[in-house]
């Protein structure tokens, strides 16, 4: 399949695009500073892989924040359990900061993942959500392919 282009200049911060690449839909979150720090500042003890060692990403990404630049998260939107589509919750928790960090939840079977994409313990799916191959072109354009 081609590489398709997500145009993010007019992404707010916070918000969430989705463009379609292979079937699939790719999920571009532009995150906020706030963001950025609950997943860097995150529990690892509480994720299945969080230096993600399974090949759920390519090889150039790297770290808790699983991206080319913090701001920009990259993700396949397919839970990574039997292929359902998880819900952007990307608010904390009021009451317990370290009990929901901002993420997606997948309500078919009740998976968690962060807001970098990283499957939290003890959940039914297997796996972080995956990373697809992809590039900036410019600030405002995100080549994915
Ligand atoms: Fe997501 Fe089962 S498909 S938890």
């Amino acid at each position: 399949g081609a590489p398709v282009s997500a145009d993010v200049s007019k992404l707010e911060p916070g918000q969430r695009m989705t463009v379609e690449w292979r079937g699939r839909p790719v999920w571009v979150v532009r995150r906020t500073p706030d963001m950025i720090e609950r997943t860097e500042n995150f529990d690892p003890a509480r994720l299945a892989d969080p230096d993600s060692q399974e090949p759920q990403q390519p090889a150039y990404i790297t770290g808790p924040l699983r991206s080319v630049r913090p701001e920009y998260s990259v993700l396949i939107g397919i839970c990574t359990h039997l292929g359902c589509s998880p819900l952007f919750r990307p608010e904390p928790d009021d009451v317990d900061m370290t009990a929901w960090p901002g993420g997606y939840f997948c309500p078919c079977h009740g998976s968690y993942f962060d807001l970098s994409g990283r499957v939290f313990r003890n959940v039914p799916a297997p796996l972080n959500l995956e990373v697809p191959p992809y590039r900036f072109d410019g600030d405002a354009v995100i080549v994915v392919g």
